[in-house]
């Protein structure tokens, strides 16, 4: 579990709200889009047919009880990850996989060990859990 960082809005970064952990389960991921008005939303059907709404775009992978936060942006070409809302695992889920080319991604590490982006590594997104709150750290 990562610690709680606090709140430095002089240096414009500051925590938002994400979701419940155990609204995430384990072995599972989870998309959300954070907007800049401080909002969160959990990526849904119709969210998902609209990517180009303002703020971003990440998500949560849950495994062996701790959680690993990344962009949701393909090093290949910049693309979404996830080829169902929520789906941005392979099959045995013991990958991150990108939906366009099937590049593969370490869960841990975001490191990429397989596909046209071999060796390129997901964004990881700094992740704090307070009084069972998931909070994103985003930087403006
Ligand atoms: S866009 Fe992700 S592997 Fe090509």
């Amino acid at each position: 579990m990562l610690p709680f960082f606090g709140c430095d809005e002089d240096a414009g970064i500051a925590l938002r709200f994400l979701c419940r952990e155990d609204a995430i389960p384990e072995g599972e991921s989870r998309g959300f889009l954070v907007s800049d008005s401080g909002q969160n939303a959990k990526q849904s059907a119709e969210q998902d047919s609209g990517k180009t709404g303002a703020g971003a775009s990440v998500f949560i992978v849950k495994k062996q009880g701790q959680l690993f936060a990344y962009k949701n942006s393909c090093p290949h070409t910049g693309v979404n990850l996830d080829w169902l809302p929520d789906r941005f695992l392979n099959y045995e889920k013991d990958f991150i996989q990108c939906s366009l080319h099937g590049a593969l991604f370490e869960i841990y590490t975001g490191y990429c060990v397989h596909g046209p982006c071999a060796k390129a590594s997901l964004s990881a997104v700094v992740i704090a859990i307070q009084n069972g709150e998931v909070l994103v750290e985003l930087t403006g």
